[in-house]
């Protein structure tokens, strides 16, 4: 393979996008900015990035975060873990490394959340360490380079491009050229068998355009199916407010905010729903159902449905609240899941 440093480089500075985190490239903006990128797209994660930097300018700030408050800063981007595990670094940040981010691969390395894509990521954007930062988008961009078939999910394919990308690297402009192959990736080298290499800097020099192979690459095995899990919830209002249940500390969406519900092997009737509100202490009277909805999540797909209903004046079960619309708005985070709740005109 010819080198690709010199291309790739030259497009990168004619087409990278002005993203806020590349204006200010601190290791904090690059770490928060990474994090958030690892499984949202660039567009829906800029509001979430622009609002966590301005309420959270600092690892300080992040560490001293009142947790519900840092839920609620993430709410809607999903996988919370993020957040929980950017917050233990954080703190660890301050006890260890005066409340900066390590200048060492292994040390980012070894902080919750970080792993070998994220550090290689900031050691070389923020640092510019001569380290490889290999996601997705540049195994994509690797196997059409080389025209490699070998399955991308595997340990021993990710090692073998990981050493193509590294014998690539320009050893002065480390950063750059790990940022321009996720933005090759992003941009050009698109998934879904979508390549736009009439666009592409690298067309002359990637096997897999001259093999006409490009767009059935990377080999990636099917994902396993999804199970369906039947949920069913109860938007229950009584003159305080709608009743939130608080999720377990630990597990999916932990410590999230919902209206209270129920997973089954099947949806629950509208008895069967008032028998689970009665062991809340709650007599419900249902006013009409709930439109259906489905949330999918890695491995497994939420089948929601369910009732509105009516419940007297009085104090909330333990481990709930009532919360009128503006904390429904401002304070709970509520996982996206439950979003379908309260579209018709919220509450009442
Ligand atoms: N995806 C994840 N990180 C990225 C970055 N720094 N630039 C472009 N796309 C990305």
């Amino acid at each position: 393979m010819e080198p690709i440093a010199a291309p790739l480089l030259q497009w990168f500075e004619q087409n990278r996008r002005l993203l806020p985190f590349r204006q200010e490239p601190s290791a904090y903006h690059i770490w928060v900015s990474e994090i958030m990128l690892q499984q949202t797209r660039v567009a829906a994660a800029l509001p979430y990035y622009r609002r966590f930097i301005a309420e959270l300018p600092t690892p300080a700030a992040l560490a001293a975060c009142d947790p519900d408050r840092l839920r609620k800063l993430w709410q809607g981007l999903g996988y919370y873990n993020r957040a929980a595990n950017m917050q233990k670094a954080a703190r660890i940040l301050c006890e260890r490394y005066g409340g900066d981010l390590p200048a060492d691969y292994e040390a980012l390395r070894a902080l919750p959340g970080i792993g070998d894509y994220t550090a290689g990521a900031i050691a070389s954007i923020a640092f510019g360490l001569p380290v490889p930062a290999v996601d997705g988008n540049v195994l994509r961009v690797f196997a059409r380079l080389y025209d490699d078939d070998r399955d991308i999910m595997a340990p021993a394919t990710r090692r073998a491009f990981t050493e193509r990308v590294v014998a690539q690297m320009p050893a002065d402009r480390p950063g750059p050229y790990n940022e321009a192959l996720m933005e090759l990736g992003a941009l050009v080298c698109l998934p879904n068998a979508e390549p736009r290499c009439q666009d592409c800097p690298l067309a002359a020099l990637c096997a897999g355009h001259a093999s006409g192979r490009a767009a059935s690459l990377p080999n990636k095995p099917p994902k396993p199916a999804k199970t369906v899990v039947p949920v069913t919830v109860a938007l229950l209002t009584s003159p305080r407010g709608v009743l939130l249940q608080r999720r377990p500390a630990k597990g999916l969406l932990a410590g999230l905010w919902q209206p209270p519900a129920f997973e089954a092997d099947h949806p629950l009737d509208a008895g069967e729903l008032a028998a689970r509100i009665a062991g809340l202490g709650l007599a419900v009277q249902w006013t009409g159902p709930l439109p259906a909805s489905r949330h999918v999540f890695t491995h497994r797909i939420w089948q929601l449905s369910g009732w509105r209903g009516t419940v007297p004046d009085l104090p909330a079960p333990a481990g709930c609240v009532w919360a009128d619309a503006r904390e429904l708005e401002q304070t709970y985070s509520i996982p996206t899941a439950f979003a379908f709740c309260f579209e018709d005109g919220t509450p009442h």
